[in-house]
């Protein structure tokens, strides 16, 4: 089977993640941003990450050239180029806003700066997408509640909120209250938890924040009660498994719990996570999974199929696309 063409969504992709060296040196340029690179070649060979903390120090280095919303135009839409030729119908992009205030970006020229990407890729590619703005965990709550008060005025223009960041020694309970403002208003939740985390924190996830996916949750399995609540609830886990690996959550691919978790009948997807960092994409993932974990084609079809059930797009939206997997 064809796993670059199949359709699926993409649910788990930070578009700063996306960032390839080319643009990375070509914005440094532009917006006169030293950067410790000189070519493509020096970027990849320092995108060495035994662990989350030491990928995010880079990636959030990273972003330093990102410093107009045209810059974020052209981030979104170099993106959406590429995954066209991965068999993305539809895209849910997390971004970081409170990484971008010290360079002086507001919320609403991020926004708009993305949704200008977001429109061109619908025209070119007709690929759908939606917004998910994501609270940094290793901030504090304050941050975070300020960030919540910015962003409301615009909740039409994005569909969840998310929590990402260094997941070690930072519960999800440290943002109950940001998260309740947030489902006040009627907007959905999703947070990161279970990747260096423990599985308790998916826990807090699901029961103090109300999430409707959980990202990653590869440590699932360390609790079993979890995991059949979680399986029979059918909260989808969206599992990025190359990057898991190039983080040092598995030793290799081979030793990735995808298997199993699809065994215990939970509803994983696939997806990339920061795909540029790690030079693997969507399509890249599904093919490893079958290539190495030998995952059969008929699961991969029901995972590209859920994905679009996974979505947040309107019911109607999700059937069509899940129709489209043969
Ligand atoms: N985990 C947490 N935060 C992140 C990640 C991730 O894999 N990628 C970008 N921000
Ligand atoms: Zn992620």
């Amino acid at each position: 089977m064809d796993l670059m063409a199949l359709p699926k969504a993409e649910l788990h992709v930070h578009l700063e993640g996306t960032l390839e060296p080319d643009l990375l040196l070509a914005l440094a340029r532009k917006n006169q941003v030293e950067v410790p690179y000189s070519s493509r070649d020096a970027v990849l060979a320092a995108y060495q990450f035994g662990s989350l903390d030491a990928f995010l120090k880079l990636y959030y280095a990273g972003m330093a050239v990102l410093r107009t919303p045209a810059d974020f135009t052209a981030l979104a839409e170099a993106y959406f180029d590429k995954v066209a030729s991965q068999g993305v119908r539809h895209a849910e992009l997390f971004f970081d806003p409170q990484a971008h205030q010290d360079k002086g970006l507001a919320f609403v020229d991020i926004l708009q700066g993305i949704e200008e990407g977001c429109r061109r890729a619908r025209a070119k590619h007709g690929i759908s997408s939606l917004l998910i703005p994501c609270i940094l965990r290793h901030l504090d709550e304050a941050s975070a509640l300020r960030l919540v008060d910015e962003m409301l005025p615009h909740k039409d223009r994005f569909v969840a909120v998310g929590l990402d960041s260094s997941e070690k020694g930072r519960p999800p309970s440290l943002f109950v209250k940001a998260f309740q403002r947030i489902r006040d208003a009627g907007i959905k939740t999703v947070a990161h938890a279970g990747e260096e985390g423990p599985a308790d924190y998916m826990r807090q996830a699901i029961d103090l924040l109300g999430v409707s996916r959980i990202d990653h949750g590869v440590r699932i399995l360390e609790d079993a009660a979890l995991t059949r609540e979680v399986a029979r609830a059918g909260i989808p886990l969206t599992v990025c498994p190359v990057c898991n690996v190039r983080l040092g959550v598995f030793g290799s691919l081979e030793q990735h719990h995808l298997p199993r978790l699809i065994e215990a009948g939970l509803a994983v997807t696939i997806h990339s996570d920061d795909p540029a960092y790690i030079q693997s994409y969507i399509g890249d993932n599904y093919v490893a999974c079958a290539n190495t974990l030998g995952i059969a084609d008929s699961t991969l079809k029901t995972i590209a199929r859920r994905s679009f059930q996974a979505s947040f797009l309107p019911e109607p939206e999700r059937a069509r696309l899940a129709a489209l997997v043969p």
